[in-house]
């Protein structure tokens, strides 16, 4: 590819780059990571801004110590209060701002979901998303695939565990999906009540083809005696090392523990935190963990008991230094430095704007929510027949209640086969049919088949 420009890409989801792109990501990282100050010329003059809206150690500090040793240099606001965020701007305006003339780069975490997204679409430089709400932080997959790919050598077909607060854990969700797309195995061992959401395991089982089924994961011994877990394997049989039986698949060998904290900044009141999963040496005695690496995207509590932490198998404080070489990676890649991001990204879903009606997003904590002033709604549709639509920003399902089209002003319930002849940017989502007539809809005559 030689020393060619990417064209503007960004790294608002693990999506956004080809497996073939990350394979190129590992590689550099290694090289980087041999000498750490070898790279001091690479990104000479260029400025990364980081800015902060949600508390961050290892990211934000790997991310600047990454640039720094790529020679650029590091502009930050860590401590969002003392921003004009605090004004009232919005991020738009922000993200605006700082990309104008002050940095080359914005590496950005916020509270709400979807808000990299956002970001992207007003910035001139490229965005990285260092995690946005309970949605997504794909340069933490980055780095946890990095790891698995060091340590074990191969990323497909490896049996990896996820446990811990599969709900509200973002790491654990571009995880999924990253190791979906490898062709990895996953074991889900959620604490009770945090579970993996249904907008994941849709998007897993639709988008890359990974059917759950229940496992069964006796030989996991104490670690999953409270979990009701869930087995997630794409669908390529010949590459399961795990074998099933009448109650479900039996985890018979784990090459890698993920386990996660209880995500409490992001929890209903009243969650329920007593049967939390927890990794010790007890749990870490079980057969089927005795070769499997233990992973932690840290800042640990009391599910990662530091009695395991001088175990051969503990890899997390490894793996939070191995942030820099990959975060280095993804910054030279990002700033057109390395040759490895193509002009244009492989898997774009195409985004469409909500023009007429209320937004069809219901989670409160989507940046179409929180900046609703300034955010237009976005969706993308996942399936025509039955019609099936997500937010664009944080990708939870919309729930569809009747359906219009913006040109013929009718509307149609959400199953009407009618709705295939709809073009995805002419839907309209109404609530019913009381604001259907008060936007000038009316209904369409069904189409009914013959007696
Ligand atoms: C994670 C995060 O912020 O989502 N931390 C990190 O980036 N290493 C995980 C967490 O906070 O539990």
């Amino acid at each position: 590819m030689g020393s060619r420009m990417p064209g503007l890409r960004h790294l608002v989801s693990i999506d956004d780059l080809s497996l073939d792109e990350i394979k190129k990501l590992f590689v550099h990282a290694r090289a980087f990571g041999e000498d750490l100050r070898a790279s001091a010329e690479l990104c000479r003059g260029m400025i990364a801004a980081s800015l902060f809206f949600e508390p961050s150690t290892r990211t934000r500090l790997s991310f600047e110590s990454a640039m720094l040793r790529l020679g650029g240099g590091v502009i930050t606001a860590a401590d969002m209060r003392n921003l004009s965020a605090s004004k009232g701007e919005s991020l738009a305006d922000t993200v605006r701002v700082v990309s104008g003339a002050y940095a080359d780069i914005i590496v950005l975490r916020h509270s709400s979901e979807g808000a990299a997204r956002l970001a992207s679409q007003y910035a001139s430089v490229p965005v990285i998303n260092a995690g946005d709400g309970a949605h997504e932080h794909p340069t933490q997959t980055l780095c946890d695939l990095y790891n698995l790919w060091l340590e074990r050598g191969r990323i497909e077909g490896l049996d990896v565990v996820l446990a811990g607060d599969l709900r509200y854990s973002r790491t654990i969700h571009s995880f999924a999906y990253a190791l979906a797309r490898f062709g990895a195995n996953v074991v889900c061992v959620p604490a009770p009540g945090f579970e993996m959401p249904d907008y994941v395991l849709q998007r897993l089982r639709e988008e890359f083809g990974v059917e759950p089924q229940r496992a069964d994961a006796k030989s996991l011994g104490d670690l999953a005696s409270q979990s009701d877990a869930v087995y997630l394997t794409p669908q390529k049989p010949h590459q399961l090392s795990l074998f099933t039986d009448a109650r479900g698949f039996a985890v018979a060998r784990v090459d890698a523990l993920y386990m996660t904290r209880p995500q409490t900044e992001r929890h209903p009141s009243g969650a329920q935190l007593e049967n939390y999963v927890q990794l010790g040496k007890r749990q870490l005695a079980a057969e089927s963990l005795r070769d499997a690496v233990v992973m932690h995207p840290l800042p640990r509590r009391d599910e990662l008991s530091e009695e395991i932490d001088s175990d051969p198998r503990s890899i997390y404080f490894k793996q939070a230094a191995r942030g820099v070489p990959i975060r280095m990676a993804i910054l030279a890649s990002l700033l057109g430095r390395l040759a490895v991001l193509e002009r244009e990204p492989v898997v774009t879903a195409r985004l469409y704007p909500v023009q007429t009606g209320p937004n069809p997003c219901a989670n409160p904590t989507c940046i179409s929510r929180t900046e609703a002033r300034h955010v237009v709604p976005q969706y993308k549709v996942s399936s025509r027949l039955p019609l099936r639509v997500h937010c664009g920003f944080c990708s939870h399902e919309v729930a569809l209640h009747l359906v219009g089209c913006s040109t013929t002003r009718h509307w149609h319930e959400p199953d009407s086969s009618e709705l295939r002849k709809v073009r995805p940017d002419h839907l309209v989502f109404l609530a019913d049919a009381a604001e259907a007539e008060r936007l000038g809809f009316v209904a369409a005559t069904r189409e009914r088949s013959p007696a």
